[in-house]
């Protein structure tokens, strides 16, 4: 009797595998890939079958996807939108189609009833958060800053501009003086930031550097260290994301902070979409994940060493 009810109970849980297709922007930076390499485990994990499909950062090819994967009628669809606007025929699509569409890590100008969830963090407050870090830094000294934004039009570097922006208003001692976007990658990082040195005396009138993520970050440094300025010293640096070689540069005293963006947001994903199959429980409109600040006092030799075989 044990052996057929196993045998039964197998052949339900076969019979109610789901199909996920998965639309990612593409790998421009450590947290990317991150994100993928965990969405994928997590699917593994809950033996869904993932469908992924890299859009090499342009929107196009997510729609393209997103529309085959309609064509194949999965059971449900993750996309992490490369950029803010022009979703709405897409998303209609998929309503239409009756696929559950859950948004990860970047948001849409679309109405939210055009989705079934959005995880990801508050983009706005991460920004918010490495501002008011400036502001308890630098006191009343005088402080130029350069920003390296992400990519245009993407929700994060919307976002953490103006929460930035938010977060050291009112403290006219901070000022941000060049303002590029380097598109969330480390070669474009570093590019600009070569750019910002060499506008700026050398990088002598430039006190901190803001990146709209690690990766920038990362390659901002070693410009100013080709620049022969100390980063984390001469130039203060503070991002977001906290992959594990922003934490190695913090250990080694060349970055500041960085306000950390977990890199699994398919866990919580796939758990609203387990219930919403079950029986039809709608999630909430936004499942939030923590924004958290570390800065050189944390650890970092111990975080770089806690996330560096998480695939990043
Ligand atoms: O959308 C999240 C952002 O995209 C990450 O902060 C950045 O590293 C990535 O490219």
């Amino acid at each position: 009797l044990m052996m057929t009810t196993v045998a039964t109970l197998g052949l339900a849980a076969a019979a109610q595998a789901q199909t996920v297709g998965f639309s990612q922007i593409g790998s421009e930076s450590g947290w990317r890939a991150a994100e993928t390499t965990l969405t994928k485990q997590q699917a593994e994990e809950r033996g869904i079958d993932l469908k992924f499909s890299d859009a090499q950062q342009k929107q196009e090819n997510q729609i393209a996807a997103m529309r085959n994967f309609i064509a194949q009628g999965v059971d449900a669809i993750l996309i992490a939108p490369v950029v803010a606007t022009g979703w709405d025929s897409i998303l209609a699509e998929a309503k239409e189609a009756e696929i559950p569409v859950v948004l990860l890590d970047r948001k849409v100008d679309s109405s939210d009833d055009m989705y079934l969830t959005a995880v990801g963090s508050d983009l706005v407050h991460e920004g918010e958060v490495a501002g008011k870090w400036l502001v308890d830094t630098v006191g009343d000294k005088d402080c130029r800053v350069v920003e390296l934004q992400g990519t245009t039009g993407s929700s994060p570097a919307i976002d953490r501009k103006t929460g930035f922006e938010k977060g050291i208003a009112g403290h006219d001692n901070i000022e941000i003086v060049r303002s590029q976007t380097g598109d969330f990658t480390r070669s474009v990082g570093k590019e600009v930031m070569e750019s910002f040195l060499q506008a700026e005396n050398g990088g002598e009138n430039i006190c901190a550097l803001y990146a709209h993520n690690d990766d920038m970050a990362v390659g901002a440094i070693q410009a100013i260290k080709e620049a022969g300025l100390l980063p984390g010293k001469d130039i203060l640096v503070v991002s977001i994301d906290g992959v594990p070689d922003i934490f190695k540069a913090m250990s080694e005293g060349e970055a500041n902070a960085t306000v950390e963006l977990t890199p699994n947001m398919a866990g919580p994903a796939f758990d609203a979409l387990a219930a919403y199959w079950k029986d039809g429980t709608m999630p909430p409109k936004f499942i939030q994940t923590d924004s958290a600040l570390y800065t050189m006092q944390d650890d970092p030799a111990g975080q770089y060493e806690a996330r560096k075989d998480l695939g990043y």
